[in-house]
Parts: C-alpha cells; structure tokens; sequence
C-alpha cells in the first residue's frame, strides 16, 4: 500500500492532490477553443434531439447528488433549460409522471449505486433521454446509460469522495457548453467559459498550497462536535459538501445550510464556540453573504471564510480567511472545495480517525 499511496500518508490526501491532473485528464480533448464549445462524443445526441429538450434532471447520491447541485447552475446557465436534482432514492419511488422532452442525467463514481441504477431505469421508463456522468468504465450505470460522460479520474479508493466530486463538476460543465451551444450560447460566451476552464488545474494547484495552513486551523477546530458549512449560489452544494466530507471522516456533527436561511433556525445553535466556515467567493452574491456573515458575527462563532484573492471584504469580521485564486464565477465550486477538503482531512488526522476506512461507511451503496 505504501508504493500505491506514493509518499501521502492516506488515499484521502493522495486524491485531493491528485486533483490537477484528475481534472486534466477529465477535460482532455474535449475543450474546443475556437468554437468555444465542448466535444463529448460519448454523449450520442444528435443536435436536433438537444434542441427538443425543455428540461433536465439530474440524478444521484451524496457526494454525487452536491455534484448535481452544482451542476444544475451550470447547464441552467450556459443552456438556459430548467434543471431539477433529485436524490435517486427518492426519484425512484416518486409518482411516475411522465417526462417528456427531458433528458435525465445520472452521476455516479462507481457506477454501481443501487438507488441511482433503479432511478436512471425508472426515467427512462417515463420518457426520459438518460445519459451517464461516471468515473468506472464499464460499469453497471455506464453500460445502462444511452451515453454519457466518463470523468478519466483514475480510480477512487478513499472513501470519502474527493477529486471525482472536481472531475463530476468538469464533466456537467462540458455537459452545459455542449447543450448550451446547440441552443443559444454565443461561441463568445462559450470561449469564455473554455479559456477559464482551460485554466483551473493550474488554479486548482495554486489552490492546494493552501495546505499548511488549513492544517493550521484544523488545529482550532479539531475538538468542536459541531459546525455549521454556510454558501449561497453555487456555493450552497460546496457548503454542503464540506459539510458532508467533515461527517464521513472526522464524526464530528456538521451542517451545510444556504446562508440567507440560517436565521429560520440554525442560527440558534450559534454560541462563541461554533465553527462557521463560510464559502463566499467574489460573485453576484457575495454583498448579500457579507450581511449574513455578520449576522453570525453579533452571536460569536468562529467565523472561517473561504474567498477569493485579492477579496478583503470579509477580512473584518473573519476570525480566518483563506482565498482561492480568482476564476469565472461559475467555476468557483472546483477551487473552494478544496480548501473544505483538506480541513476536513487534517481535521480527521487530528481526531485519530481512519480517514481510508471511516466507520460505517462504504466506498459504493450497491444495495437499497
Ligand atoms: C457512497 C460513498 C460516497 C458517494 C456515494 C455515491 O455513499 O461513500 O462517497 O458519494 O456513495 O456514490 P457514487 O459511486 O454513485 O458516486
């Protein structure tokens, strides 16, 4: 194992600093620079079967499910169609509506998650077009979907989801760039979208220098039972995945909430000792999360803000700020991860936990 782990003490650690090249590899050859547009030959849908869709809806589990969260910006964004996310599980056993016009898309790492296999069915059941967003080759959701398609991560062994999650997001934005430009994406607006794509290895590299510090204030927060994750936007599913990577590896009780809703509940478990992470990268939204930050700020809590460079707005009422390098803001999700990432690592190390094999948990659901 200790050749396998290439010097990280876990495979937790090794994947997120694999990520560079994980999504190096999820984007190769399917970034059209000129056309500004995304080339997914595995997705087989002709232009005219794009045209016809009015709707898609995203399907998944945990991790997963917070990729299709995000992803619904995307393709609501760069495509302009309605996108609903639902958790498969739940999809499954809905009242069989039909879906016309939709296309159905079902993430999965594994490709073998029971409940995200019997939802995609179940859609296409309903006359739903499926396609697959799946990291394993081969697998029982790839071979299930029309088309779709594959991140090229390499394989996931840590239990809790980390460069797929980056590698899912690339994949639904290729997927947005690609039905976008077939419906009303100017090739100007999708160039933009390419170039700061093009970029975010690099960034994502940057980004990983983060790391001494965040083992730094792991140190402060490593004996907390509880902590709150607050984002809006397409920081919310980033809040939440934080939240989540926190839970899996560490045990310790952790919440991912939409900033503007703290104060219809969550707000009351504020107290001097609560951990706040906040995901307020420089966007349309951020003015709005600055006022829910100093919501916070007035109860106590222990205030954490991920941003982005060169953003001192929150530096005030911050307890600490950490910041990621400054892309499209759509493209945020992939850089602010990654700091939530490894708190949670090095809060999971700090813990005495075993952060390959957390308790309970498995690498893939394959029952219901
Ligand atoms: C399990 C894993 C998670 C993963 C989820 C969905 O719960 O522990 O990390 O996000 O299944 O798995 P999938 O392979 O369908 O993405």
């Amino acid at each position: 194992a200790s050749i396998e782990l290439g010097g990280y003490a876990h495979f937790m650690q090794k994947e997120i600093f694999e990520q560079p090249e994980s999504l190096r590899n999820t984007l190769r050859g399917r970034l059209m620079r000129d056309e500004g547009d995304a080339r997914l030959n595995g997705l087989q849908l002709t232009d005219e079967e794009i045209r016809s869709f009015d709707r898609v809806l995203i399907l998944g589990c945990g991790t997963s499910w917070h990729s299709a969260l995000v992803g619904r910006h995307f393709i609501e964004t760069l495509a302009g169609l309605p996108v609903d996310v639902e958790y498969a599980s739940e999809f499954r056993y809905q009242r069989p509506l039909p879906l016309k016009n939709t296309l159905a898309v079902a993430v999965s790492q594994s490709g073998e998650t029971a409940d995200t296999l019997e939802a995609m069915k179940a859609a296409r059941e309903r006359g739903a077009r499926v396609v697959g967003v799946v990291n394993a080759v081969g697998s029982s959701i790839a071979r299930e979907a029309h088309g779709g398609i594959y991140l090229h991560a390499g394989p996931e062994v840590g239990v809790a989801s980390t460069k797929a999650f980056t590698s899912q997001l690339a994949a639904l934005l290729l997927l947005g760039l690609h039905l976008g430009r077939r419906r009303s994406l100017t090739v100007e607006q999708g160039r933009e979208v390419v170039e700061a794509m093009a970029a975010l290895p690099a960034m994502i590299e940057q980004t990983l220098k983060l790391d001494d510090e965040l083992a730094r204030i792991a140190l402060t927060f490593s004996e907390a039972s509880n902590a709150l994750y607050l984002g809006r936007g397409v920081s919310f599913p980033v809040a939440l995945e934080g939240a989540l990577k926190l839970k899996e590896v560490s045990y310790a009780h952790a919440e991912g909430y939409p900033a503007a809703e703290l104060k219809h509940g969550p707000i009351a478990l504020i107290d001097d000792d609560m951990p706040v992470i906040v995901v307020a990268p420089a966007d349309h939204i951020f003015s709005k999360v600055v006022s829910n930050v100093q919501e916070v700020r007035a109860r106590g809590g222990q205030i954490l803000v991920i941003t982005t460079e060169g953003n001192r707005d929150l530096s005030a009422v911050a307890d600490r700020e950490v910041a990621v390098p400054a892309t499209h803001e759509l493209l945020s999700p992939l850089l602010t991860v990654v700091p939530l990432q490894l708190l949670a690592y090095h809060i999971a190390v700090l813990r005495g936990c075993d952060v390959d094999r957390p308790r309970n948990l498995a690498k893939s659901v394959t029952v219901e």
